[in-house]
């Protein structure tokens, strides 16, 4: 009898010292976030990345009720913060956003440091933006038309502005040099942002970037507006004719972004970040915000792992043949 009694005492204390144990764990689980988190950004501040990603920082921060820190982690179009984030701890305290970048890089670099379809955790889609092609406020051409006639004459001595190989200023400039068959000279920053004031500052002649960044200026008439990329005209600027529509057939580029965290990352913390990036899309002053830059929402389906991971993998398989065939993308 003073035996069972003993072992009864001693498995009531092991059993203590059990949920003892356990406590942190549960705590930690339901505490989470428990400190800053880092969504980090593939440009320079000020350009559509940096801009979307402190736009919806700024929400997710009181709503995951830890501060969502911006940090831009910037070269080689995009890839160096990829890498860096398919190599971080995968904590859940670590993400990216990125955009087409994350489909086209393994096209165009031959030693690309991190698989895009494997060392990832997908997050969601964020939002999709059109592109514009703007020039420099003085630059003698009115419209796309006479862009047209300036470029024939002027040839490589006109500029472009982009932001680095596997940049989708990048992607749509070769694009727009293809198609108007002019060898336009190309200039590389570390993101649209630096490019834009560049451009402002009537240092290069022409930029190819998202209506995030370029609604603005183009309201103000900083900067001339060519054309959009989408192929039909946009509600935020309806005068403007799409590039398709001025005659380069098919012309189409749209900028989508999506969240990744390091392979491995907890479904908790993936599920946690996600919720609060679908909840900061959906605040009315953010949505009213990004649909006067021309940005969209995409559909709730988009804005799940398995909805970014899909759209990643199509969008691979669509640029890789075309990069490739196309050769000259590589300045
Ligand atoms: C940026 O945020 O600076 C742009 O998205 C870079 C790019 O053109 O891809």
């Amino acid at each position: 009898m003073k035996t069972l009694n003993m072992m009864r005492r001693a498995a009531a204390v092991a059993g203590a010292m059990l949920a003892c144990l356990a406590l942190p764990l549960a705590a930690s689980a339901q505490t989470y976030p428990s400190k800053a988190i880092t969504l980090v950004v593939p440009f320079a501040a000020g350009g559509p990345t940096d801009v979307v990603a402190r736009t919806l920082g700024a929400v997710m921060t009181k709503s995951l009720n830890q501060t969502v820190v911006i940090e831009n982690k910037v070269g080689a179009g995009g890839t160096i913060a990829a890498a860096t984030v398919a190599r971080a701890a995968p904590d859940g305290y670590t993400f990216l956003i990125h955009h087409n970048g994350m489909a086209t890089a393994p096209a165009l670099y031959r030693k690309l440091p991190y698989n895009p379809l494997a060392d990832f955790e997908y997050v969601s889609q964020v939002i999709d933006v059109p592109m514009t092609v703007i020039g420099r406020k003085d630059l003698p051409a009115r419209d796309f038309k006479e862009l047209l006639a300036y470029l024939k004459t002027s040839g490589d001595k006109v500029n472009l502005a982009h932001a680095g190989l596997g940049a989708v200023s990048h992607l749509c400039g070769m694009l727009f040099r293809q198609a108007v068959g002019v060898d336009l000279t190309t200039v590389p920053y570390q993101g649209t942002g630096p490019a834009m004031n560049a451009l402002l500052a009537g240092q290069v002649d022409l930029l190819c970037d998202q209506t995030t960044s370029t609604t603005a200026h183009i309201k103000a008439g900083s900067v001339k507006l060519f054309g959009v990329t989408t192929p039909s005209r946009l509600k935020t600027l309806p005068d403007t004719p799409t590039l398709a529509e001025q005659g380069l057939k098919g012309f189409e580029v749209v900028v989508w972004h999506g969240i990744y965290a390091p392979k491995g990352t907890p479904k908790e913390a993936v599920d946690k970040f996600g919720a609060a990036l679908r909840a900061a899309l959906k605040d009315p002053a953010v949505a009213v915000r990004l649909a006067e830059l021309g940005a969209v929402i995409p559909t709730d389906d988009k804005l799940t792992p398995l909805g970014l991971q899909s759209w990643l993998q199509q969008e691979t398989q669509r640029y890789g043949p075309v990069i490739k065939a196309a050769g000259q993308f590589a300045d």
